[in-house]
């Protein structure tokens, strides 16, 4: 399956004709109201929006059960096309109900939110979480195409810009030493997310899906930063506090970058350079170590683990991620307290 290749929003309407087809677009309450109109700028016709409440708690079947009822009551044929306008719950469960529907119609990802422009959006894996499995059912199935268009970064809160940074720290970090000195050297973050800025990052990521759209080896080192990530929102979500994906992420960097130093002799120097920029933009959660337990057990059930090892993305240097490194729970432990 080919990787979905990106282009920019004005070009849209040079794939899709809304005359010919008809164009259903999923939305949550705050894409359609911030992004709606100007997707329909560049692509007009007649669009019909379905809209969905915002959130995770959304991810689930019932939502993909809604939108199926609406392609269904408004005649949606195999040729008709669902747009994804949203951040990554909307490209997950529309990439998912566009993938089932009549055993497949196509889909575009226009993603919102920067998490999703430069990760949800891109690389297929669509999907909702069952009972309290997040990501439990899905199936991997390339949009159409990726439309990019920064502008709608300009209503999405703060919070957001600094959890989908994460990511896009990550993807320097495995790209290699120019892109990751452009990251260290950025002040505001805002200022960063020109087009070509994030069109580079993402690229990242797209040369690895083509290279292993099912992650079989390669598309794993995706993951660096995420171990402990995972095991972070896992603890968060047990004692009830908030933590984004992004935020959980960075503080899994931090303990990757430390245990690259232990265990691939990664640059000491380099390591703490790129954990002091992390620190600057993402504050420690108050209760981080004090969850410690429950982070470390949570490390257990991470889906690249075998067995009790825990099978660790990391870093040997800038530029050259590994994956399948195994760590034990003391070795993370005793890092953990040095963070
Ligand atoms: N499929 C993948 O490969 C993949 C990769 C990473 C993450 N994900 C999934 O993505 C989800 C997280 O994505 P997210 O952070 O984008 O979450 P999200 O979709 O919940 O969006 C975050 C918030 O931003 C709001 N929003 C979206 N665009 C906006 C805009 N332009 N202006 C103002 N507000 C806006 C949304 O309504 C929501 O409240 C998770 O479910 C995660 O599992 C999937
Ligand atoms: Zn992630």
């Amino acid at each position: 399956m080919p990787v979905s290749s990106i282009i920019h929003i004005r070009q849209l309407n040079k794939y899709i004709d809304t005359q010919e087809q008809k164009v259903f677009v999923l939305c949550d309450s705050n894409s359609y109201k911030h992004c709606f109109h100007i997707l329909q700028e560049h692509l007009p016709g007649s669009l019909i929006p379905i809209k969905v409440k915002t959130g995770e708690s959304q991810k689930n079947l019932v939502t993909c059960t809604y939108i199926w009822e609406q392609l269904i009551k408004n005649k949606a044929q195999k040729d008709a096309v669902l747009i994804n306008l949203g951040g990554g719950v909307i490209s997950d469960i529309g990439g998912f109900s566009a993938s089932t529907y009549k055993r497949g119609i196509s889909y575009y990802n226009i993603p919102t939110t920067l998490l999703a422009m430069v990760d949800a959006a891109i690389g297929g894996k669509t999907g909702f979480n069952f009972g309290h499995l997040k990501n439990i059912i899905g199936i991997i199935q390339n949009p159409e195409k990726v439309v990019l268009h920064p502008g709608f970064l300009e209503s999405l809160p703060e919070r957001h810009i600094i959890n989908g940074f994460a990511e896009m720290i990550k993807h320097a970090l495995i790209d290699g030493q120019q892109q990751t000195n452009k990251i260290l050297s950025v002040t505001n973050v805002r200022d960063y997310l020109t087009q070509t800025n994030i069109f580079e990052n993402i690229r990242v990521k797209q040369k690895i899906v083509h290279r292993d759209l099912h992650e079989k080896d390669l598309r794993k080192i995706l993951n660096l930063g995420h171990t402990i990530g995972h095991a972070i929102e896992y603890a968060a979500l047990k004692n009830k506090k908030k933590i984004l994906h992004g935020e959980a992420v960075a503080w899994g960097l931090i303990v990757m970058l430390r245990m690259s130093v232990a265990k691939l002799q990664f640059n000491q120097s380099k390591a703490e350079k790129i954990i002091d920029f992390i620190k600057k933009h993402y504050s420690k959660p108050a209760w981080l170590q004090l969850y410690r337990k429950d982070i470390l057990a949570a490390l257990i059930h991470d889906k690249k683990n075998t067995r009790l090892n825990i099978n660790m993305v990391l870093l040997k240097d800038i530029g050259d991620a590994r994956y399948n490194v195994v760590c034990t729970n003391d070795e993370i432990g005793k890092i953990w307290r040095s963070i």
